[in-house]
């Protein structure tokens, strides 16, 4: 029997191609010019000329290039995409702020509030507020809510604390910040905590006898008195650490005496004291005690001006008051180690201050 042949089908390629492949083709050139047509003849009708549209596509995310419909034309956008810190992811988002303003902007605004995804409605005390020097992020709320219009104003009380009333939200100190560790109206110390090691005090150093301070401090502090003396001043210590019982009975005799907010202004309250830390001390001439008298010493200039190079602070001056809480207090310095001594000096700031932007989130 002859083998049946087996009919041979064979693909004619060229055929197929013809048929398939070309009217697709065909179709999709087709598709993309009249879309791309249409959709460069919209941002004509919106009012974008030639080169503007050459510009935006040479630039934009066909996703961004879209949201162009929705508005009329924008004047700004060549400008906005050049601003100093423009992202594109945030194209939208500018749009949308730009574009709910009622006020004169500024653009490298807009994309600095924008990229710091600051929701409030944009105005110039925002954004005199988000580019102060000590702004601090977390707070924005509260300075948004404080009733004040001088934007440092707003900065330094509430980085200080003062949109809360004294002895309100009180919080527990953060002692691992150690020599920078704060204590006043806010903060507190446990009741047996101090800071380091407590030394003995030489009496070549003390007014008193057996005084302690934390060492460092101390070390600090010996250096001080032993560079003043070589100019002719003499300076000692009149109180240094002080143990939270000490500092309940003298807050409490002060109060007793002379009434609660005397007392609040010229003292601590237990747990309040930097002096329990061992890192304050108060000063006064040799052999005198009265604490009131340093301030018409000739110590005390020389005091005022040389402390920070030796790591301490005036921790409550005259003009800081309603930050620190406290009266003026021209014999009480805080050992913070020297740069951060000389920063607070430098820039005539409270350790308040200092504390909120530089230490408390770091
Ligand atoms: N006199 C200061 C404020 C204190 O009692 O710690
Ligand atoms: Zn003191």
């Amino acid at each position: 029997m002859p083998r049946r042949r087996k009919k041979k089908y064979k693909i004619r390629w060229g055929r197929f191609l013809t048929v398939l492949l070309v009217p697709l083709l065909l179709l999709s050139v087709l598709f993309f010019h009249f879309t791309g047509d249409a959709f460069q003849d919209k941002l004509t009708d919106i009012g974008y000329t030639k080169e503007e549209i050459t510009y935006l596509k040479k630039n934009l995310s066909v996703e961004n290039l879209n949201l162009l419909k929705e508005y009329e034309h924008l004047s700004y956008l060549e400008d906005l995409l050049k601003t100093d810190g423009y992202k594109e992811e945030n194209f939208s988002s500018y749009l949308t702020y730009i574009e709910n303003l009622k006020e004169d902007y500024d653009l490298a605004n807009v994309v600095y509030l924008v990229n710091e995804n600051i929701s409030y409605p944009y105005s110039l005390k925002l954004v005199q507020i988000v580019q102060h020097p000590y702004f601090i992020r977390e707070r924005l709320d509260r300075y948004m809510a404080y009733q004040e219009e001088d934007v440092n104003t707003i900065i330094t009380n509430v980085n200080s604390n003062l949109d809360y009333e004294f002895y309100t939200h009180m919080m527990p100190s953060d002692t691992s910040k150690e020599t920078l560790l704060i204590v006043n109206k806010f903060y507190y110390l446990e009741k047996d905590y101090h800071y380091g090691e407590l030394v003995t005090m030489e009496k070549a150093y003390d007014n008193k006898n057996g005084s302690k301070l934390n060492q460092t401090a101390y070390e600090a502090f010996k250096k001080l008195v032993d560079d003043a003396e070589k100019e002719g001043y003499h300076i000692r210590n009149n109180s240094a650490y002080r143990s939270y019982e000490t500092q309940n009975n003298l807050y409490n005799d002060y109060k007793n005496s002379n009434g609660l907010t005397w007392a609040d202004k010229w003292s601590a309250r237990p747990g309040h004291s930097e002096h329990q830390t061992g890192l304050a001390l108060d000063v006064g001439v040799k052999d005198e005690y009265v604490l009131g008298k340093f301030e018409t010493s000739k110590e005390f200039p020389w005091m005022k001006e040389n402390a920070h190079r030796y790591g301490f602070i005036l921790r409550y001056p005259k003009e800081k008051q309603y930050i620190t809480g406290y009266g003026y207090e021209p014999w009480h310095y805080r050992y913070v180690g020297v740069d951060v001594a000389t920063y607070i000096y430098e820039h005539d700031i409270t350790f308040e201050e200092y504390y909120a932007y530089f230490v408390e989130n770091k």
